[in-house]
């Protein structure tokens, strides 16, 4: 397994380039299944999920190519097998996402159940009741949901569909079942992240007719056919916003190109307030800041856009270990997001878990040791918290990090960090 090798205490300077966001193509890949028609999508990040999702649609006799600069090319006229397997479910769960448009269009769907992962249980009974409530008769039988239009059904019927709790790629599944589906389907509780807007988007441009993305409600009046498109995939917020945090700690000055400031306002709040100077700037976002100490640690609560998300969550705490003060941070979206904790507290960090709150006491220092991911934004906060350690940390199990991360070790090298992967 790949290791990565950092020696901490540099300051971070120049530029660097914020690829397209994972959670936006990895959805956009599965609404290319709504369409007989070519989908081209631009700005796919290179990364180990998008490699899965690719795989997990050619093996339903869809033809994707993927090219060096981040095109890829859909073409799913041969869809013949709608199926999404455990193999390739169970490294991925957001392959949920095939179910929605496999129905819509195929009228069937089987799916592996994703089954838990390291941060906590993730059911997707919300998936499964929205689905119902358009009509689709589904059961969940050997690990597999098994989805089919009722008999005599030519497509899914619009509906009113409330969710128990905001879910992000459960609005994205019903998004993409509506669109194909007869007559208006209303999302209430609907998800606002920005990635659900440029999903939608993305269907508008395909012929899908939907109002309100990007706030609680959206409506979506089902059509008969959708056509091909080509869409540009959304920047990633949550790669920006950790390299805003990595900058923010080690210290210096760094322009993130690309970078959108305007979906990261909670994480830029809570910068300055620790004390960086974080500004939008033409074409992206430039962070300055003093680094370590200077800093004042801030205590968040995450919650569902536009607040604080869960995915900044592990990365501000490393910001948080080395700044003065005592910060409290509550995980409100997962069960068991907090692993990267007693990583940090083996680089020396001052932490104490209660439940979904944790309490960090700044400490002057780091110091640099072995550590091992555990998730993909607890390794993250890992790559952080070795920037600003003394001496050298290794961190171990990177396989996390290269599902969500584009060349993230090449591309804090080009900023002046003294970072290596270490081949198995
Ligand atoms: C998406 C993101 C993930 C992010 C998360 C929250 C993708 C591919 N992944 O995950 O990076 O951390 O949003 O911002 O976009 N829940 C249920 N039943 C359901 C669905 C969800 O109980 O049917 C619960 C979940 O367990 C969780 C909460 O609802 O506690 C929110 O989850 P959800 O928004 O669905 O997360 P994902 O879409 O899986």
């Amino acid at each position: 397994m790949d290791k990565l090798l950092i020696r901490g205490g540099r300051s971070l300077q120049g530029e660097v380039l914020v690829s397209g966001a994972k959670n936006a193509a990895l959805p956009e890949l599965c609404a290319a299944l709504l369409t007989a028609e070519p989908v081209t999508l631009l700005n796919v990040p290179q990364l180990q999920d998008v490699s899965t999702m690719l795989k997990l649609i050619r093996n339903m006799g869809v033809v994707a190519e993927r090219a060096d600069d981040g095109t890829v090319r859909i073409d799913a006229s041969g869809l013949n097998t709608p199926e999404a397997p455990y193999e390739l479910v169970k490294t991925m769960r957001a392959s949920v996402l095939a179910l929605g448009p496999l129905l819509a269009r195929f009228g069937e769907a089987t799916v592996s159940l994703p089954g838990g992962c390291a941060i906590g249980s993730r059911p997707v009974d919300q998936h499964i009741k929205g689905l119902a409530a358009m009509g689709a008769e589904i059961v969940v039988e050997h690990g597999y949901i098994i989805a089919k239009l009722p008999a005599g059904w030519k497509r899914l019927k619009g509906a009113r569909i409330t969710t128990d709790m905001v879910t992000v790629t459960g609005t994205e599944n019903f998004l993409m079942a509506a669109a194909l589906a007869e007559g208006e389907t209303v999302l209430e509780n609907a998800a606002q992240e920005p990635e659900i807007s440029d999903l939608a988007e993305m269907l508008i441009a395909m012929g899908a007719k939907i109002e309100g993305h990007g706030t609680s409600r959206i409506r979506i009046q089902g059509v008969e056919k959708l056509h091909g498109c080509t869409h540009r995939v959304v920047a990633d917020r949550i790669e920006a916003g950790t390299f805003l945090c990595a900058v923010a700690a080690t210290g210096g000055d760094v322009v993130l190109r690309h970078g959108r400031a305007d979906h990261l306002d909670a994480v830029i709040e809570k910068l300055r307030e620790a004390g960086a100077d974080v500004q939008a700037v033409e074409g992206g976002i430039r962070v300055k800041s003093p680094g370590g100490a200077t800093l004042k640690a801030q205590g968040f609560r995450t919650t569902e856009y536009p607040g604080f998300p869960t995915d900044m969550q592990a990365q501000f705490m490393a910001l948080n270990c080395i700044a003065q003060g005592t910060a409290t941070v509550t995980e409100t979206i997962f069960e068991n997001r907090f692993m990267h904790v007693n990583e940090l507290v083996r680089l020396g960090a001052k932490i104490q878990v209660d439940g979904k709150v944790a309490v960090i006491e700044g400490v002057p220092r780091l110091s640099g040791a072995t550590v091992m991911a555990t998730d993909l934004r607890a390794s993250a906060s890992l790559v952080i918290a070795g920037l600003v350690a003394d001496g050298e940390t290794v961190l171990d199990r990177i396989y996390h990090l290269d599902r969500g991360y584009d060349c993230m070790e090449a591309k804090l090298r080009g900023i002046g960090a003294d970072i290596e992967r270490v081949k198995a």
